[in-house]
């Protein structure tokens, strides 16, 4: 049997995505095309971004792979922190610092540092209405070289607000592209700016059903990991009450034994005075006896 060049790249990284199905084709895509230049608008998390650089560190060093983001959340990801960019960048800085770049930009005025035929791979990711991406296209389409490829990710989706599927059809009608549709998770699309179909569209065609079988498995891996992190957060909320009733039940005890010692002190010299009255009062009594004897 012969191997799957790029099969074997392992994702070391963990975060929540929907592009984790999609991971073993970009590893294989890059193993196997190895493109200079791969440019990525929409990286959020970075499962997509690290899959490029994971396997550009393992099968072509000579791979730059630039993430452009504003990394501030659109309508469809939702708006989020600034912690998203600083868990990036620190996974970026520690493991891809020498091929791969984050610019931190829109879409639109990133472009401008981007010349004619300057990009071997796009991945457009960004917001998935059928606006958006058409203006995505618009601003890149020609920065990318002839035989190059662009990914279209969430051609598969068909919900309100996005229209990547539409825009997917009417490309593939232009025939100025070779495409290939991979449509399990929310859906890859690959077009190839050529006439004619590339070798490697048939090879990676053969692989896809066991890249695709890699990229379930990862989607669950991460499914797991992300209850298993519900988990210990819910058990660290837990031991934290816990600890809380702990110091509560201290205090409570150490009040109980206050009043104990209150309680007894105050008991003691209660039957101590008592017994002082009745001594006093036996005295008197005999006192009072004898006095009588004699008389
Ligand atoms: C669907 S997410 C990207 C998912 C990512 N590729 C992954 O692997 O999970 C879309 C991202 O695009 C960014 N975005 C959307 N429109 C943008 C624009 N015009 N300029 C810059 N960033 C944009 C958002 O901030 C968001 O992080």
């Amino acid at each position: 049997m012969t191997s799957v060049k790029g099969l074997d790249v392992k994702s070391i990284y963990s975060a929540s995505s929907s592009w984790w199905e999609h991971v073993p084709v970009a590893h294989w895509l890059v193993a196997n095309i190895k493109p200079s230049t791969i440019v990525e608008l929409g990286t959020h998390y970075g499962v997509s971004f690290f899959a490029f650089c994971e396997a550009a560190q393992q099968y072509n060093l000579d791979t730059f792979v630039y993430a452009i983001d504003t990394w501030k959340g659109d309508t469809q990801a939702g708006l989020y922190g600034e912690e998203v960019y600083q868990k990036v960048k620190t996974h970026q800085t520690q493991y891809f610092r020498q091929r791969s770049e984050m610019i931190r930009s829109t879409f639109d005025n990133a472009s401008e540092q981007f010349g004619e035929c300057s990009i071997d791979m796009l991945h457009i990711d960004g917001l998935h209405s059928y606006d958006a991406v058409l203006n995505d296209y618009n601003k890149w389409n020609l920065k990318v070289k002839e035989g190059g490829t662009i990914l279209f990710h969430d051609w598969n989706v068909h919900e309100e607000g996005f229209g990547v599927w539409k825009f997917w059809s009417e490309l593939k009608l232009s025939g100025e592209y070779q495409c290939i549709e991979i449509s399990n998770g929310y859906g890859l699309g690959i077009a190839t700016k050529t006439k004619n179909i590339p070798t490697w569209h048939d090879e990676l065609k053969k692989v896809l059903a066991i890249l695709k079988v890699k990229g379930e498995v990862l989607a669950n891996l991460q499914e797991e990991k992300e209850k298993v992190k519900k988990i210990e957060s819910k058990n660290e909320i837990l031991n934290k009450h816990a600890k809380n009733l702990e110091t509560i039940i201290e205090k409570k005890e150490n009040i109980i034994r206050q009043q104990e010692t209150y309680i007894n002190e105050k008991t003691k010299s209660k039957i101590y005075q008592l017994a002082k009255r009745i001594g006093h009062k036996i005295k008197w009594i005999i006192n009072l006896s004898n006095t009588k004897r004699t008389n």
